[in-house]
């Protein structure tokens, strides 16, 4: 196309529409008005909408894909961390019941770039994670950090690079700047059924990953009952997109698909989970933690790799937990949660900070093998009894959630505690509770059992 023929957006639409391919120009074109509605020639709500359902329809071939995340990267500021002269990596889940690795793997890397500081005294690893809040029936980690009394996660572009200058990482929330054409397309897709589509989700994802200057990115893609695909071949389409979506864009990425059929660990809620990881980097290892410190030190491991700190992954996983161990995690997470404002003193006493005014445990009704759950679930569950958000905007309990005793596959008894539930408010626990005894599956037989990281993906393979 002659790069002086104007482009409308009718012929943006009508080209996706009848399966053709669309130009570069015609997806920066389309995106610039997207993020600028003031713009004479923006899209209308009506357009875009229409030009997503025609993606969701037929899809994006890997040219346009990386053309869509690229132009929706840079629809507005991008966080630029050249000056720090160091190595930028992130990880990112796309969501889960009791998933909190964020809360450990941050600290984590954080800790080996303290030991390892480029000759301008900058940690050598940085992670620079921007975050999200509770999605679906998805915890989300800014929710967990925002238990912490005086925690700030809405520092500014300027105090994020200080944080990663001074720590080696931080985590904050979207800035009202950055990728706006995300907010904008989220929100149209969330009314116009075409939230689904891997292509628009790769873009939503990885716009704002690599909006974050990253040199590599490990992504735990989640698959099972309690993940947003449910299907294996869904959730490692997915990953294959994320993954080639992110190398076109020249950073290293690497996804794992990992199990997602019961809450990942002990607890699920939002201090609850900060709790656990607490407990885990003062060294205390409660049996109910073993499969979260596992996928932890698994997916530190890919990053400690990435960022040349170990020759395989499976050498960064044992680093992972030597860093675990030492207690240097827990040194680079009291610094991260201090230059966020928030009040360390809570660490002192974790379990005592836990005031969930009322809770009720559920027994098992019969004896024999944990078999299964509906994961999802088992997270809606979590987010009723005050967890989760009633309406957008709206407050989260700091002390709502659940403590699960068994994991699937153990032998149980007849009335051995299977969950406790806590809530804030003693009127959310019955349909949780119901919810929760409906959903627990006990066999006679032990069920086959599954491992927790199911596949890896990386460009070459
Ligand atoms: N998370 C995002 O940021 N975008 C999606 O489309 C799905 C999950």
């Amino acid at each position: 196309m002659n790069s002086q023929t104007p482009i409308h957006a009718t012929d943006v639409i009508r080209h996706k529409r009848d399966g053709l391919s669309l130009t570069t120009e015609e997806i920066q074109h389309f995106i610039r008005g997207v993020a600028d509605q003031s713009n004479p020639g923006a899209p209308t709500d009506a357009q875009i909408a229409a030009l997503l359902m025609a993606i969701f329809l037929r899809g994006l071939n890997p040219q346009e894909l990386a053309d869509l995340t690229s132009a929706m990267r840079f629809s507005g500021e991008v966080f630029d961390a050249a000056p720090l002269h160091t190595f930028t990596i992130d990880k990112h889940s796309t969501g889960g019941v009791g998933d909190k690795t964020s809360l450990l793997i941050t600290p984590i890397l954080a800790a080996a770039g303290l030991a390892h500081p480029t000759p301008a005294g900058i940690p050598g690893i940085c992670v620079p994670m921007i975050s999200g809040r509770s999605l679906g029936h998805t915890g989300g980690t800014l929710d967990k950090l925002e238990t912490i009394p005086g925690f700030n996660t809405q520092l500014s572009l300027q105090q994020f690079f200080d944080t990663l200058k001074s720590c080696g990482a931080s985590l904050i929330g979207q800035t009202p700047t950055l990728v706006p054409a995300d907010r904008l397309l989220y929100a149209l897709r969330d009314h116009t059924a075409t939230v689904e589509s891997p292509f628009l989700i790769t873009a939503s994802i990885m716009s704002k990953k690599l909006a974050e200057s990253l040199n590599a990115l490990v992504l735990d893609v989640k698959t099972g009952s309690g993940a947003f695909m449910k299907s294996y071949d869904d959730s490692k389409h997915l990953a294959n997109l994320m993954v080639q979506t992110g190398t076109l864009a020249g950073t290293r990425t690497v996804a794992l698909l990992t199990a997602m059929d019961q809450p990942l660990g002990r607890f699920s809620g939002n201090w609850v989970e900060v709790w656990e990881c607490v407990d885990i980097m003062q060294g205390t290892r409660h049996p109910m933690s073993a499969d979260l410190i596992e996928l932890t030190n698994i997916l530190s491991g890919w990053m400690l790799h990435l960022a040349g700190q170990s020759d395989t992954p499976e050498a960064g996983a044992i680093l992972s937990n030597e860093i675990l161990r030492s207690g240097a995690a827990y040194k680079a997470w009291l610094k991260i949660v201090a230059a966020h404002n928030g009040d360390i003193s809570v660490f002192e006493k974790p379990a005592a900070f836990h005031k969930p005014f009322t809770t009720r445990v559920l027994n098992a009704p019969t004896a024999g093998y944990l078999a299964s759950m509906d994961c999802t679930e088992v997270g809606w569950a979590v987010q009723r009894m005050g967890a989760g958000r009633l309406k957008p905007g709206g407050p989260v309990s700091a002390h709502a959630g659940l403590e699960m005793h068994s994991k699937l596959g153990e032998k149980i008894e007849a009335g051995q505690p299977l969950i406790t539930l806590f809530s804030e408010n003693e009127s959310l626990l019955a349909e949780p509770y119901e919810m929760l005894l409906n959903t627990l599956k006990i066999t006679p037989t032990p069920p086959a059992p599954q491992p927790l990281v199911r596949e890896v993906i990386t460009a070459s393979a």
